[in-house]
């Protein structure tokens, strides 16, 4: 990351067009909570929903002046009044010391989102992927993948704990991944991997918020009283993680429905499943889905059901009339990497 010390605001030219950039959600197909203790995980990238960053400059204002607007959370303030770790606030200031820049243009940035909050689809990563993003290149200096992830990891660690990473590495990069956290501090590992046959997932909301700092804090509170128990637990997520990979990469979809129960069935037993959630796994299986489970965090927030293109409609309907408060139908697949920037 370059660190330099330029003072000087940027020139700017006041015809700039706007710039703004998306990242999209996600959701994890296997492996969330082990993902922590080291174990693998494997996440998809959800372009159903995206959250978007749009910068634009204020020639008439200083500079160094940053105005928010972030309509969705209801937010419209100078970024100095903020306080100094706000998520917002936090990624600036990451984009500004990444590009050497201490002060910037005045700019304002408008930040909006259709991925639901505390829901287990990322929509904080991905607030702070679409910001990095944009303003890097607002700036003249467009950052580079390994950057934007490693930022907006920095970000989730300041606001969210002890995150594996995985969240901000698959927004960031926009394909499945297959992800291992590094035993540092630093961002783990990324694998990205063959997906031979496109599968249909169908993304149910339980209309429940649910942050998942607080999932994972109580993972860990739980594992730090049985640690024998939740070593367990976490190794055998490890090992249908892996067993799903392989699936996926032969094209042996048929796998993945029982590997998902299975993979529920101990995020069950690590106490992050919910009535909710289960009634509405329930009834993806009833609509005829080989497979469901929670997704994220848990507790609340989004679960995940395996369909075909066929059957997914009939599956999203079911999940409605168990009292999802949504659904999203998506298709796993490899998907071009590339971003957006400028549209
Ligand atoms: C969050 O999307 C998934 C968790 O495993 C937390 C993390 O990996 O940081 C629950």
């Amino acid at each position: 990351m370059g660190a330099g010390g330029s003072t000087d605001p940027l020139p700017i030219l006041t015809s700039m067009p706007a710039i703004s950039a998306t990242a999209p959600g996600k959701v994890i197909l296997f492996g969330e909570h082990a993902v922590v203790y080291g174990q693998p995980a494997i996440a998809v990238p959800v372009n159903q929903v995206r959250a978007r960053a749009i910068i634009s400059a204020r020639p008439d204002q200083p500079g160094g002046s940053i105005h928010l607007q972030a309509p969705d959370i209801g937010l419209e303030s100078n970024w100095e009044d903020l306080p100094q770790d706000h998520p917002l606030v936090l990624a600036i200031k990451g984009v500004l010391k990444a590009t050497g820049i201490e002060i910037p243009p005045a700019l304002t940035m408008r930040i909006t989102s259709t991925i639901p909050v505390a829901a287990g689809l990322g929509s904080g990563a991905a607030v702070s992927v679409a910001i990095i993003r944009a303003l890097s290149k607002f700036l003249g200096r467009p950052l580079g993948e390994i950057e934007i992830s490693e930022l907006a990891f920095e970000v989730e660690k300041l606001y969210h704990g002890t995150p594996s990473g995985i969240d901000n590495t698959v927004i960031t990069y926009e394909k499945p991944i297959y992800f291992m956290k590094d035993n540092t501090d630093n961002e783990g590992k990324m694998e990205a991997f063959q997906v031979s046959r496109p599968f249909t997932i169908v993304i149910g909301d339980s209309g429940v918020p649910s942050p998942t700092a607080a999932a994972v804090g109580d993972v860990r509170k739980a594992w730090q009283n049985d640690k024998n128990r939740f070593n367990a637990f976490f190794e055998s997520t490890g090992e249908i993680v892996n067993q799903a990979k392989g699936a996926i990469e032969t094209g042996d979809n048929a796998a993945l429905g029982p590997l998902m129960n299975k993979n529920q069935d101990i995020l069950k037993e690590m106490g992050v499943s919910s009535e909710k959630l289960e009634r509405l796994i329930q009834a993806a299986h009833q609509a005829g889905a080989p497979g469901a489970k929670l997704s994220g965090g848990g507790r609340g927030g989004n679960m995940i059901a395996l369909a075909t293109p066929e059957s997914a409609r009939h599956v999203a309907n079911g999940l409605i009339d168990a009292g999802a408060t949504g659904t999203i139908i998506t298709t796993v697949e490899m998907q071009q990497q590339g971003f957006k920037v400028g549209e």
